[in-house]
């Protein structure tokens, strides 16, 4: 990693920022452009955020982690879909050309400037039932329960469980931009993830989502979804994977075994919380051995507070 910040080039000492702003209450869109200096190490997140803070309070984006990891800052940098608080600024402008462009992403609807709406791309991710089904559900609903899987089954599926849900896939997919229905790559990605994992036994109920004229058939597998996936989950290799099973499904081809093994009822609790409290971070009248038995109240005194 340090190596990779070493090969990213200085920035220019200033940029030029290139916004495309909308405002919901005068329906009006239009480019703003603001001129900042920049410092070694700043991203597009980190100048926009001192647009915000110097130059402009009413620019409006969408950030939590401002690590990689929450998928919230997704935005279309110079033409390409990229979390902005992944993307140094001396990635995107030189000094020949120092001008930063910035815009929501494509194929959403657009709330106010660079914040997107995700309600109808989450919409899609629900519809392939993201989650572990099993034909028995007692064996879900009487916990706790254990559902057995080896390492290199895991290992089958892995990759595709990175996805943060940050849509750039879905903004630089050629299919979703003609057709608004189309699954998109992150749900059909999500939907091959649950049906190959050896726990599951909802296949059926996913494949008749995935095997319509919205679904896996459209995908042109051009992979410009996988050229910008942040986390190299590779959608398009997912519904590659997909489509096969489909196929072979039709054919009567394809059956998924039964899930893989449960364990049965855990004898004990699945943690044992045993805190170890350093006595120095322990408010006066708290016992932590008390505490384990039963609830402590604490009696506040006015004299703590004031210390
Ligand atoms: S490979 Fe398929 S899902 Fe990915 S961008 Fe191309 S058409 Fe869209
Ligand atoms: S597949 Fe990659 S680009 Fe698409 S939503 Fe998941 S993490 Fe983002
Ligand atoms: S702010 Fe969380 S991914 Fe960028």
């Amino acid at each position: 990693m340090a190596e990779e910040l070493k090969s990213i080039p200085e920035p220019p000492k200033e940029v030029i920022v290139r916004v495309k702003r909308y405002d919901p209450d005068k329906n009006k869109t239009w480019w703003q452009e603001y001129k900042i200096p920049t410092y070694r190490g700043m991203t597009v997140l980190d100048a926009l955020l001192w647009i915000k803070e110097h130059l402009d309070p009413t620019l409006s984006m969408r950030y939590s982690c401002r690590m990689g990891v929450c998928g919230s800052c997704g935005m279309l940098i110079n033409g390409v879909p990229r979390l902005a608080c992944q993307t140094q600024v001396g990635a995107v402008a030189t000094p020949e050309n120092p001008v930063i462009t910035v815009e929501p992403l494509p194929n959403f609807p657009v709330v106010r400037d660079l914040i997107t709406d995700f309600s109808g791309f989450f919409e899609k991710h629900k519809s392939i039932k993201p989650y572990i089904i099993r034909k028995d559900p007692k064996e879900v609903d009487e916990a706790p329960r254990e559902f057995l899987m080896k390492p290199e089954e895991l290992e089958e599926i892995y990759q595709y469980t990175l996805c943060i849900m940050c849509g750039l896939c879905y903004a630089a997919c050629p299919v979703a931009a003609s057709d608004p229905e189309y699954l998109g790559p992150q749900a059909l990605t999500q939907a091959y993830r649950f049906i190959a994992d050896v726990r599951d036994e909802g296949a059926e109920e996913r494949i008749v989502v995935v095997d319509t004229e919205h679904g896996c058939h459209r995908c042109h597998f051009a992979a410009s979804c996988s050229a910008v996936c942040p986390k190299e989950v590779d959608p398009a290799a997912a519904i590659q994977r997909l489509r096969r099973i489909v196929f072979l499904r039709r054919l009567g081809l394809w059956k998924k075994e039964k899930g893989s093994p449960v364990a049965g009822p855990l004898e004990k609790p699945l943690r044992e919380v045993k805190a170890e409290y350093p006595k120095h971070n322990l408010l006066p009248g708290v016992d932590p051995e008390q505490q384990a038995k039963e609830p402590v109240t604490i009696d506040f005194r006015e004299e703590w507070l004031k210390e």
